[in-house]
């Protein structure tokens, strides 16, 4: 005999809570984790300026496995960082076929991000793409689905609705960013990221017809930006082969020397003074809302 609808609804709420708690007990568990780091952190001894990434592991010493430029066949995405990765054959070439237990393992070694954050991040992808952190697998592409991870007003891509290619640079927009720089040296600083974030999210919202952001796609937006300022320091010019040609510079290594890694708890600081210190968006956005009507008028007169 079929089971009933209400024996079916049953086992599909009693599925779902016991999911849900699950994922509470695992953040808390992430949470207290991430905390203990910190301390740790606070502790130890930096980690040498030039022996960042583990003895061993690619990049080691600043030796960079062979940058190759991927072919029209691979996979690439909308992160900058994962298609370096895999342009130097850190993730698979092809970018295919990544397990998101790798993703963990690889970002945390190349980028000396904290364990916690490279659990995190994955498992939050694969939750978003409907797939099981422990045992899926995915391409580069995959990460951009509109309005998944992937969202309007980023730095380094034309939105959706301008480019559905989000596997590639666009150059124009990462030059204007990278030449906002007004720390030493015209590095990127804080203040530079929030008014350039900004500044796209103006842009966005003049230019595109299907503008949207959700405040968790600002955050993104705010995250993403920030490991640009703590990963990379903000120095441009490491950040031009990494945005532009998603190259991994010669001889780099990540700048936080933390040994436990970057926190999720020690980055949310930065993320946070970065969306905080968006003001001006409302303004650019009538600025530029304003100048296009000029230029109407005159295409009229
Ligand atoms: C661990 C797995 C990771 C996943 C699943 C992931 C996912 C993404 C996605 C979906 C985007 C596109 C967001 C947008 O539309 O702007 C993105 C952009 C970006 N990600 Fe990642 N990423 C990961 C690791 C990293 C790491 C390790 C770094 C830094 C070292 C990084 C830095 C960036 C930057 C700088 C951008 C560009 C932001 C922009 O254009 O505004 N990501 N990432």
């Amino acid at each position: 005999m079929a089971p009933s609808f209400a024996a079916v609804a049953a086992t599909r709420l009693g599925v779902g809570l016991i999911y849900g708690i699950a994922n509470v007990i695992l953040l808390i568990r992430l949470f207290i984790w991430d905390l203990a780091l910190t301390l740790y952190n606070a502790f130890a001894p930096l980690l040498p300026e030039n022996r960042v990434v583990p003895e061993g592991r690619p990049g080691a010493g600043g030796l960079w496995p062979q940058f190759i430029p991927p072919k029209d066949t691979d996979s690439r995405s909308c992160c900058p960082m994962l298609n370096a990765m895999a342009n130097h054959g850190i993730l698979p070439r092809d970018g295919r076929n990544i397990t998101f237990r790798d993703l963990n393992t690889k970002c945390r070694e190349t980028f000396n991000f904290s364990p916690t954050f490279c659990f995190f991040v994955p498992h939050y992808a694969a939750d978003m793409l409907d797939r099981n952190y422990w045992t899926d697998k995915m391409d580069l592409s995959d990460l951009s689905a509109h309005n998944c991870i992937e969202h309007d007003a980023s730095l380094c891509r034309e939105d959706t609705f301008l480019n559905p290619d989000q596997s590639k640079p666009a150059p124009h927009l990462i030059k204007e960013f990278l030449e906002s720089g007004t720390g030493p040296g015209g590095d990127i600083t804080t203040s530079d990221l929030s008014r350039m974030l900004g500044k796209r999210r103006a842009q966005s919202k003049a230019s595109n017809g299907q503008y949207s952001q959700a405040m968790i796609h600002k955050i993104f937006g705010a995250s993403n930006g920030s490991t640009l300022l703590t990963i990379c320091g903000g120095r441009v010019k490491d950040l031009y082969p990494f945005l532009l040609e998603e190259r991994i510079p010669d001889g780099w290594q990540p700048r936080i020397r933390n040994p436990g890694g970057l926190t999720l708890a020690i980055f949310q600081n930065t993320v946070l003074k970065v969306e905080l210190g968006i003001k001006e968006e409302v303004e650019d956005t009538l600025r530029l809302l304003h100048m296009g009507s000029i230029q109407e008028d005159a295409k009229t007169k």
